[in-house]
């Protein structure tokens, strides 16, 4: 074992001499020192000082769904490093067999299972499957990507690209071309809300496309839920007329379940809440849930066999992953899947998630910076306001002093930040899947407090 794990103090050190920390402002690591989280165990985690916090984000971005410390999913990783840790993924493995074997069965109508190691990258697969089935059967025409405002995708050029959110993007361009932003489906912050919204909203996607000429568009991709951009549920309506905007103009769709894949939200999918039918599927973080990295690009055999043309040289997906070839992903996300299934995780997350909405609505009663509380399953966020009449946002700054007050007293919540400018307003709680009503009414227990110190 190294020398740092039993000190501390040099621990801390290294990590402020050099570690680059995601999306952090080093500035203030001059004078206080960085957390370093040491030890989880189902819901828990535990900092370097000894200090425990009751984890309602997942690991910070909704990943760790099954909840720390599950020896199974570690032993059945070691087991299969030992045996056969990697091949390329132009040959196949026994684990990558299986799981795409079994993620298929949760996913009817869907067939190919393309391995890759991040929500972006799964999502960077999606969108060239998207270029090249342009060039091959459309002469290079369909290969725009329409994307929606406040919805995120992840952290590469291309991702950004189809990125809504312009905090995220700002400092980062220039784009890549071809992608086209289609309007949030918000209702809190819409213009024109109430009876039909969900129509309207899936109408302006069509007026997008009707302006760029349907016959040059190659996808939509949306989320499910909007996760950072807010934690929006699609309006009733919605996604019917989607789904038919799709197919009137031949528009492959394409759901990015990174954060609401594998139990999140109440059902193994996103998607599976509103009976849509994508033809393509990406998902990451809780597919393994942290456990190993690994992300899936899931397609119909429609798309996949618009690849088989064995007389064109430059006819096949010719892409590749290298750690897409790992097989600790694969193996990992066979254990997470059986846990989620022999727990009964979709079920406690829908069961758990109604507790969290409820105790969030009842909090709206006492505190009037709450405007909205939104969300599916264990997948909740409630929206901040100065003025409930008014519903002018709360400043970032205050959200995050509620994050803050929280941290402090030992419960780690999230909220949208540095995301859509003026809109990152919303508390967003996502707990591991094994949430008990204890567990929901001391993460509320803790926002009510520090709704009361911050609001103040
Ligand atoms: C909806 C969505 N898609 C894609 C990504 C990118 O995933 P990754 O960070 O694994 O690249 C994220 C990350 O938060 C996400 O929320």
């Amino acid at each position: 074992m190294s020398q740092y794990h039993n000190d501390p103090a040099s621990v801390i050190e290294s990590d402020r001499a050099h570690v680059w920390h995601h999306l952090a402002q080093h500035k203030p690591f001059e004078t206080i020192d960085p957390q370093i989280i040491v030890e989880g165990k189902g819901m828990r985690v535990w900092d370097i000082t000894g200090k425990e916090h009751l984890d309602a984000v997942s690991g910070g971005v909704w990943t760790v769904n099954v909840g720390y410390g599950r020896t199974e999913i570690a032993d059945a990783v070691r087991d299969q490093l030992v045996k056969m840790c990697y091949f390329a993924g132009a040959k196949g493995t026994i684990p990558g067999a299986e799981f795409a074997q079994r993620l298929i069965e949760k996913m009817p109508g869907l067939d190919r299972v393309y391995y890759a190691n991040s929500g972006s990258e799964a999502n960077e697969k999606a969108f060239k499957m998207v270029r090249q089935i342009s060039h091959k059967h459309y002469g290079g025409k369909k290969h725009k990507i329409l994307y929606r405002d406040r919805d995120y995708h992840g952290t590469t050029i291309a991702c950004l690209s189809a990125g809504g959110q312009q905090e995220r993007n700002a400092q980062y361009g220039p784009f890549a071309p071809g992608f086209v932003e289609v309007p949030h489906c918000l209702e809190y912050r819409a213009d024109q809300p109430g009876e039909g919204y969900g129509e309207r909203a899936a109408q302006a996607i069509e007026d997008v496309i009707l302006r760029e000429g349907p016959d040059t568009i190659g996808a939509l991709c949306l989320e499910p839920i909007t996760a950072g951009g807010g934690i929006i549920v699609p309006p009733q309506g919605y996604w019917e007329r989607v789904q038919e905007i799709c197919k009137k103009y031949d528009i492959l769709l394409h759901i990015d379940e990174v954060v609401c894949g594998l139990g999140r939200t109440g059902t193994w999918f996103g998607y599976q809440q509103f009976g849509i039918k994508p033809d393509i599927v990406t998902m990451a973080k809780g597919v393994a849930s942290g456990y190993a990295a690994i992300s899936c690009c899931v397609t119909t055999n429609e798309v996949f066999e618009k690849f088989k043309d064995a007389d064109d040289p430059l006819g096949y997906f010719r892409d590749i992953s290298t750690f897409g070839g790992c097989t600790a992903g694969p193996v990992a996300a066979l254990e997470n899947m059986r846990i989620i299934e022999e727990e009964n995780l979709c079920e406690n997350s829908a069961a758990m998630g109604n507790r969290l909405h409820q105790n969030l609505l009842d909090l709206m009663n006492k505190h009037e910076c709450i405007g909205e509380v939104r969300g599916m399953g264990l997948f909740q966020g409630a929206e901040l306001v100065k003025s409930r009449e008014t519903r002018e946002p709360m400043d970032e700054k205050r959200v995050m002093a509620v994050v803050a007050d929280c941290l402090k007293n030992g419960v780690i919540i999230g909220a949208s930040n540095r995301s859509m400018p003026g809109f990152n307003n919303t508390l967003l709680f996502a707990p591991a899947l094994i949430a008990t009503a204890d567990d929901i009414d001391q993460i509320t227990d803790a926002v009510d407090q520090a709704l009361t110190r911050v609001m103040a």
